[in-house]
């Protein structure tokens, strides 16, 4: 085993970080005997790289023969073993160099790294010494003298080294010895030399074994018979042109092509001269490529000549005339390339899918490229389509790394169908294309985003609980879960209770529903915040604001403030005899919970004692007379007032209003019957009761909460100039107790004659009023 260092390519440092095949390879040599068993360990990777066992399973580590798809060799991931996986055939690779490398690529992944490989391989004496023929005729004349010398074809063995042919054994014989002879092109063969000269008339023929030994261990052999025939006279053995010929072959040549003629002369006359040619030597593969004319010597092609087969044949050819002496030549056969083999893709590796978040220049994958002819018709050169985020970087040899430029993005391309083109150098060109389909790997990088920036839900009052009030969508382009859009209610409050008591959200639509009845004299709208949420880990949101408006339903009927509703007291008016035509007796005061049309209050009388005489404001509730008071009017008149709102359907209440017509409490006071219990419940106090739009009605503020919380017995009333025309000082404030009125009542009044009995509440301030103004 040897390590060597190959040299580092330029682009590892500057790469580092993004491609890591790009380091220093080491060149691992490692030595096996051919035909060795399967399973045999040739040596040890993980310990010769330095590599940790463990880590050999999951870096995919393997060997790869260069330019073919059998496995010789195979990895024991559990030990790093590197194991002979297929048989190995010195001859079948390397024929008769004496040197046999086979060249391999070892690929590991996590990072990946390349190593080369080579695997010299011994060879081992497993072919034996083999003959041309079985026999070999000889034709000797006995006239010849001790000494003369008869070539014989030596024996040939695929094997090389010792392992090949070494010695020679003749048959004991009383004629013949045996000498090895080498040629001026390197070749040996054997001579047959006469050692005792022959007699045909003691000996016609003889049969002589000849054994061929090669020097491997256990040693192996071929025999051959020679036949001698004795007889009277050839001189002369045919001689060669050339001892050696060579011609050139393109690959591809059709059967029948001419290679070359070997040409032989013989010297002597007739049968003696009679030359004819025949291969001596050749290899099985070369048996099955040419034929030789017997009779001419052209050798023409009868196979398939292939130069990534076969660059180089070397045959031999033998002339011999009639009676058997003969010569040999060589010929070399050069096949010369042409481009007719195109380049080969190869897939190494690939991370399939990849995650969208692999920063640009991330490895995804390993080219390799091959292509079988030599020269410029091998070199190849790689290519890949436009307008993928993708290139090839040139590795070591004819490597090439498939690496992202760009950001990627499942939701905008998912798949990739990478085409990579290889063209050779030849001429023609030749070219071939590989599709690498790249599947991009979902990351959770997209928020789930409304669909609107906020919502508005519109619900009348008094809905049903369960109603559904609107709909909210939020999409996330992600894959599957990371896709997934689950909708909630973000915690929160209103008017102090949890909002998951006013609504609920269908996490699977989004739809949203109303939990409870809303009252829109409770509150008029409310804000919730809703959630999406993808279900991705970790999971990404956002939120949106909900706005909900409840509107108006006329659910609230007027209330009368003032006078007290009918039936609950009978308070009584006092309308001064001289009053003219015109003048303000008394108002009816009524306020509506709603609001809008629904709160527009509306007074109407719809009985009175004596219809003439009085009237009200359609919209003040201001009880004034409508002639002046004349002696014959009845003392007592009564009215009953409706007041309605302007709802559809519209609500109404009523109630009584006692009049009476004097000037004199005195005079009225025996002859009146109060309850005395002039009252004003508190219950219909408005704490903050403003009348803003001059039309004389009462309404309440927005805030149905400070409506709720002031202090029952504190009332502030706010009296605006449009009020009553002449009568009531301009924006003043009145903040005063139930028994500050009383007081301020005893202050205002002045007047002797006005008694406790016609206190009520309304009159205290018309009283106060006059005074005043007065
Ligand atoms: C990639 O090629 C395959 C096979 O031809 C095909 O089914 C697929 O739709 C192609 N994908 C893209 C993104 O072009
Ligand atoms: C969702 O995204 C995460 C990374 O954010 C990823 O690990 C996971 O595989 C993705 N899920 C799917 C179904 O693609
Ligand atoms: C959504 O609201 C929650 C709760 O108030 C908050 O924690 C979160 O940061 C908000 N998310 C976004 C995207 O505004």
């Amino acid at each position: 085993f040897v390590r060597t260092p190959s040299v580092c390519l330029s682009e590892s440092s500057s790469r580092a970080a993004a491609i890591s095949l790009l380091f220093c390879p080491w060149y691992l040599s490692y030595s096996v005997q051919e035909e060795l068993k399967r399973g045999s360990v040739i040596g040890n990777i993980a310990k010769d790289l330095g590599l940790e066992v463990g880590r050999l399973s999951a870096r995919k580590a393997r060997v790869d023969m260069e330019g073919s798809d059998r496995q010789y060799c195979g990895i024991n991931l559990r030990n790093g073993d590197l194991l002979v996986a297929d048989r190995i055939d010195r001859e079948e690779h390397c024929g008769e160099k004496p040197s046999c490398v086979l060249k391999f690529d070892l690929l590991l992944e996590n990072p990946l790294e390349l190593h080369r490989l080579n695997l010299q391989v011994q060879d081992v004496n497993d072919n034996a010494p083999v003959f041309p023929k079985d026999i070999i005729k000889l034709e000797i004349r006995e006239s010849a003298v001790k000494g003369a010398r008869y070539r014989i074809n030596a024996a040939q063995d695929a094997d090389i080294g010792k392992n090949s042919v070494e010695s020679y054994i003749l048959q004991q014989n009383p004629h013949f010895v045996f000498s090895i002879q080498t040629t001026s092109a390197g070749s040996k063969y054997g001579e047959l030399v006469l050692d005792k000269e022959l007699d045909r008339e003691e000996q016609q023929e003889m049969k002589l074994l000849l054994t061929a030994v090669d020097g491997g261990s256990p040693q192996r052999s071929g025999t051959v018979v020679i036949h001698v025939i004795v007889l009277d006279a050839n001189d002369n053995a045919p001689v060669f042109t050339e001892a050696v010929y060579t011609a050139a072959l393109p690959e591809n040549s059709p059967l029948k092509t001419k290679v070359i003629i070997v040409s032989a002369t013989d010297a002597d006359e007739g049968v003696n001269g009679e030359v004819t040619y025949e291969f001596s030597r050749l290899s099985d593969k070369s048996q099955k490529l040419f034929s030789l004319d017997e009779k001419t010597g052209e050798i023409s092609v009868t196979g398939d000549i292939d130069y990534e087969e076969g660059s180089k044949y070397e045959v031999f050819v033998e002339a011999k005339d009639g009676y058997g002496l003969s010569s040999e030549a060589k010929v070399i056969i050069d096949v010369t390339d042409v481009n007719d083999n195109a380049p080969v893709l190869y897939l190494k590796s690939l991370s399939n899918p990849i995650p969208e978040n692999s920063s640009p220049g991330t490895q995804v994958g390993i080219i390799n490229v091959q292509d079988r002819d030599s020269e410029n018709n091998r070199q190849v050169r790689c290519s890949i389509q436009q307008n993928v985020p993708f290139k090839l970087v040139p590795s070591i040899k004819n490597y090439y790394s498939l690496v992202t430029t760009g950001q990627l993005d499942r939701e905008l391309v998912s798949d990739y169908n990478i085409t990579i083109t290889a063209t050779d150098e030849g001429s023609p060109p030749l070219s071939s294309s590989k599709t690498v389909e790249l599947s991009v790997a979902d990351i959770n990088d997209n928020t789930p985003v409304f669909e609107e920036q906020s919502y508005s839900a519109y619900v009348t009052e008094n809905n049903k609980p369960g109603s559904t009030l609107c709909s909210v969508t939020a999409r996330d382009p992600d894959w599957r879960q990371n896709g997934t859009v689950i909708y909630s209610l973000l915690a929160g409050e209103v008017n102090g209770a949890p909002v998951s008591s006013y609504l609920s959200v269908n996490g699977d639509t989004g739809v949203i529903h109303a939990v409870r009845s809303f009252d829109y004299e409770q509150f008029r709208s409310f804000k919730v915040h809703v959630m999406a949420r993808d279900n991705g880990s970790p999971p990404l949101s956002s939120n949106v604001t909900i706005s909900v408006f409840i509107s108006d339903v006329n659910d609230n009927s007027p209330q009368i403030l003032y006078p007290a509703p009918e039936g609950n007291s009978f308070m009584t008016e006092l309308v001064p005899k001289a009053a003219h035509g015109g003048s303000l007796v008394s108002k009816v005061i009524a306020v509506d919970a709603d609001s809008g049309q629904n709160a527009w209050l509306s007074y109407h009388i719809v009985k009175s004692t004596d219809p003439g005489l009085f009237t009200i404001g359609l919209h003040s509730g201001e009880i004034r007379t409508q002639r002046d008071i004349s002696e014959s009017d009845s003392m007592k008149q009564n009215l009953i007032v409706a007041v309605k709102d302007n709802g559809q359907p519209s609500l109404s209440a009523t109630c009584s209003m006692y009049l009476l017509i004097s000037d004199n409490l005195a005079e009225v006071k025996p002859r009146l019957l109060f309850d005395g219990a002039v009252a004003i419940p508190s219950a219909y106090l408005p704490p903050n009761y403003a009348d803003v739009d001059g039309t004389g009605t009462l309404r309440s503020t927005y805030n149905y909460d400070a409506y709720l919380t002031t202090g029952s017995r504190t009332s502030d009333f706010k009296f605006v100039t449009s009020y009553n025309d002449n009568t009531l000082p301009a924006d003043q404030t009145l903040k005063k107790s139930l028994t500050d009125f009383a007081d301020a009542f005893g202050d205002c009044d002045t007047s002797p004659e006005v008694g406790k009995a016609v206190k009520s509440f309304y009159t205290y301030f018309y009283y106060c009023r006059f005074t005043l103004v007065q």
